[in-house]
């Protein structure tokens, strides 16, 4: 009896301390700027379900959207400091740390995202993942959105009709030279803030995809869109180096996994999402969407093309030659 009762003693202090001991799960959080019904938004909940799927109890994956958690300001800062694991900003907004990546800002370079794929999936695209490291970013994976266009309040047919305006842009020297070559005047703002920018006119226009357009309600508080196609938003899904060398090897590994279906997945649908949001702000009737003819789409190009020689030098003429040779 005596021993009877130790014994439950024993399993009952076992029960109490076995949860406490078994380990705790390793959270990963996961913050962006965009609409969880994006490209971007998609994929990273994808990423959440295969890892949860596959390391339940082990690994959490919090996807933090909208600019909820860091805005594009804090996001870098916050993934170097711990405080966020996993985040994915547009190529545009690297700069600080590789000049590289600047060439996917360089207008028309890319006929299509066809061709960007292609690029992103060679050597040298590849070989861009891992070109920040030293500066503690580690590039998972590049994610597309889309090609993009460009609205205003003013209807622009050609270059000239830019002239003047004030254009909310992402922080790239690119961008900003390809608007000054335009004679208009682009101003550096964190994405959360462009729709009250827009509707107060602090600025007149903005350039981005048809979905970051759609999601944000862009087209309501612009009069007109011109289908450029002239540049792309894509992205790279970037985790902290020191942390993700510190994950247990069988971690990492199913990670890495989760985070090449999630990539597959939300590239495969982001053409789809962004020919469905044309439909849908051209069907609200709130905006008008200019479509150029092949004439005016050569003027843009043209007057858009200094920006190449005063960036050659950063990016490496071989980086732009090998983008270019993607085109088919
Ligand atoms: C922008 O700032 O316009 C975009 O980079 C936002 C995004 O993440 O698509």
């Amino acid at each position: 009896m005596r021993y009877a009762i130790a014994m439950m003693a024993v399993l009952a202090v076992g029960a109490a301390t076995s949860p406490a001991q078994a380990a705790d799960p390793i959270k990963i959080k996961f913050s962006h700027v965009v609409a969880d019904a994006t490209p971007k938004g998609k994929g990273a909940l994808e990423f959440k379900r295969l890892v949860e799927e596959r390391l339940p109890g082990k690994v959490v994956v919090e996807v933090y959207p909208n600019s909820q958690l860091f805005g594009d300001a804090k996001e870098m800062e916050a993934l170097l400091l711990g405080d966020v694991q996993f985040i994915a900003p547009s190529l545009s907004k690297f700069a600080k740390f590789t000049k590289k990546l600047q060439v996917f800002d360089l207008p028309f370079l890319f006929d299509d995202i066809n061709a960007i794929d292609r690029f992103q999936k060679g050597k040298i695209g590849q070989g861009l993942l891992t070109s920040m490291e030293s500066k503690g970013y580690t590039g998972l994976g590049y994610w597309h959105n889309g090609m993009k266009q460009l609205s205003a309040n003013r209807l622009m047919r050609v270059p000239e009709d830019a002239k003047g305006l004030k254009f909310r842009i992402q922080p790239s020297d690119v961008l900003e030279a390809q608007f000054k070559a335009l004679n208009a005047n682009p101003q550096k703002m964190a994405f959360a803030e462009v729709y009250q920018a827009l509707q107060t006119g602090t600025v007149d226009g903005q350039e981005n995809t048809w979905s970051n357009i759609y999601s944000q309600k862009f087209h309501e508080a612009q009069k007109y869109i011109t289908e450029t196609n002239h540049g792309v938003i894509d992205y790279m899904v970037v985790t902290n180096t020191k942390f993700w060398k510190g994950l247990p090897a069988d971690v990492r590994t199913v990670l890495s996994k989760s985070m090449d279906e999630a990539t597959a997945y939300s590239n495969k649908l982001a053409e789809d999402i962004n020919q469905a949001d044309k439909k849908k702000i051209m069907d609200s009737g709130k905006t008008q969407i200019i479509t150029l003819t092949k004439d005016q789409q050569a003027q843009w190009r043209k007057a858009m093309a200094p920006v190449y020689k005063q960036f050659a030098p950063d990016v490496g003429q071989d980086l732009i030659d090998a983008a270019l040779s993607s085109n088919k």
